[in-house]
């Protein structure tokens, strides 16, 4: 039983896109959920979903025209797509057919509803609808997997008989599930929307010379996870970003690229005055060379020394600069004595809280999709949290956060 208590798609524009599957017919049920909360609904049909539901059904319940084909009408009347995708709030595809996602994950476009989805500014989710051994096939999860990178929202898929009897997972979400799930995620875009967040993310590299530096094995996936994170909660983040293959998705991160921890520094510096959350998770390094030369250096005797010098601390200069509105997070990555050095960083560098990692546990840390983390804060509360996917780690910490907003 759902009780929609928020009515969070009040008002909002939905367009529903109904492809060919057989839970084609829970879309009836979905406009009228739909309706009853108060939003306005249009329809798109794929051409094989009229084969599973009438047009006429879906046009009384959602009291608007149901679309289909570009041309609207015997008079040549065009269906515009792009005036529909920028119509929408939210588009919805339920149920999403094998076919209709491989062609989404693959930019292809030969109907109206792809035409949309291609065309749409808003946020697209995703009910995936078929057979199981569809549904498990590499080429399915790849492409749903594409479709997520795409910034696109994947609903989950029910498990239970299908209709083809064979018993597993492939089933839409019910129709109350589906609107349950978007009403919470529209939800959480509310509870952060207006504050401003910073993170840092990645690696840096320190020149040497014109073809080498000195990095270290950072992916920033921990860092884009939580910019992902914030943002997904209604953020505004500008993530700084050290050298990295990965890219983000939600249109409320900006991101700054830089190169080394100096540059890191200043840019990082500049943004924090119009920050109210800042969380860096960059593995900056801590000493630079002197001096880089500039041109490559070349092979000769037996041994290269290098001097290194000192780089600026950036998360202990936004201790120093921080004001009492301010929350301030930090990492610590040790690898012994791992609680006691993390407390010691948390008060020198004036931080609300400190993420500590460590590099003893396997499976967690850098070049891994996993990390283990406790978070300690100035209180002296320490949670040890399990081996998690970065993206939970990250759901972790912003909760943390949030829980120390309204204390
Ligand atoms: N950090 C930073 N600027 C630096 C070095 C570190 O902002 N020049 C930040 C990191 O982003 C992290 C925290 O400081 O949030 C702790 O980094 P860590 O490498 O664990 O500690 P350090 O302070 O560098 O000390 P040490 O390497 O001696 O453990």
């Amino acid at each position: 039983m759902y009780f929609f208590s928020f009515y969070m798609l009040k008002g909002k524009k939905i367009i529903l896109g109904v492809t060919g599957s057989i839970a084609a017919y829970k879309a009836a049920t979905l406009v009228r959920l739909f309706i009853k909360q108060g939003a306005e609904v249009k329809v798109i049909l794929t051409h094989d979903a009229k084969e599973f539901i009438t047009p006429l059904t879906l046009a009384t319940l959602s009291k608007n025209p149901v679309l289909s084909n570009f041309i609207a009408n015997n008079n040549g009347e065009w269906n515009n797509h792009v005036e529909l995708g920028l119509w929408a709030d939210l588009l919805l595809i339920a149920p999403a057919s094998a076919n209709t996602i491989g062609k989404m994950a693959n930019g292809i476009c030969d109907n109206l509803l792809l035409a949309t989805y291609l065309s749409a500014k808003c946020k697209t989710y995703v009910a995936p609808a078929m057979d199981l051994d569809m549904y498990a096939h590499p080429s399915t999860q790849n492409n749903l997997n594409k479709l997520r990178d795409y910034g696109n929202i994947i609903l989950p898929v029910g498990e239970g008989e299908l209709a083809s009897g064979l018993i597993g997972a492939g089933r839409m979400l019910e129709p109350e599930e589906i609107v349950f799930f978007l009403d919470e995620s529209t939800r959480l875009t509310e509870k952060l929307k207006g504050k401003k967040v910073l993170v840092t993310a990645g690696p840096t590299y320190e020149s040497i010379d014109p073809v080498r530096f000195i990095g270290n094995h950072s992916s920033g996936r921990m860092g884009f996870a939580i910019a992902e994170e914030f943002a997904r909660h209604g953020a505004s983040v500008t993530l700084i970003s050290g050298p990295t293959e990965l890219h983000e998705l939600n249109e409320n991160i900006k991101r700054i690229d830089v190169t080394s921890a100096d540059e890191m520094y200043e840019k990082t510096v500049t943004q924090f005055a119009k920050t109210d959350i800042a969380v860096m998770s960059a593995a900056v390094a801590d000493y630079t060379p002197e001096k880089v030369s500039i041109t490559k250096i070349k092979k000769s005797g037996d041994e290269l020394h290098l001097k290194l010098k000192k780089t600026k601390d950036i998360l202990a200069e936004l201790g120093r600069l921080k004001n009492k509105k301010q929350l301030l997070v930090g990492f610590a990555l040790e690898t012994d004595n791992e609680v006691a050095n993390a407390m010691k960083k948390l008060t020198a560098k004036n931080l609300d809280f400190i993420v500590l990692n460590s590099l003893k546990t396997k499976g967690a840390g850098f070049g891994h999709q996993t990390n283990k983390v406790t978070i300690i804060d100035r209180k002296g509360n320490k949670t040890d949290h399990k081996l998690k996917s970065k993206t939970e780690v990250a759901q972790d910490i912003v909760h943390k956060v949030m829980s120390l907003m309204h204390a």
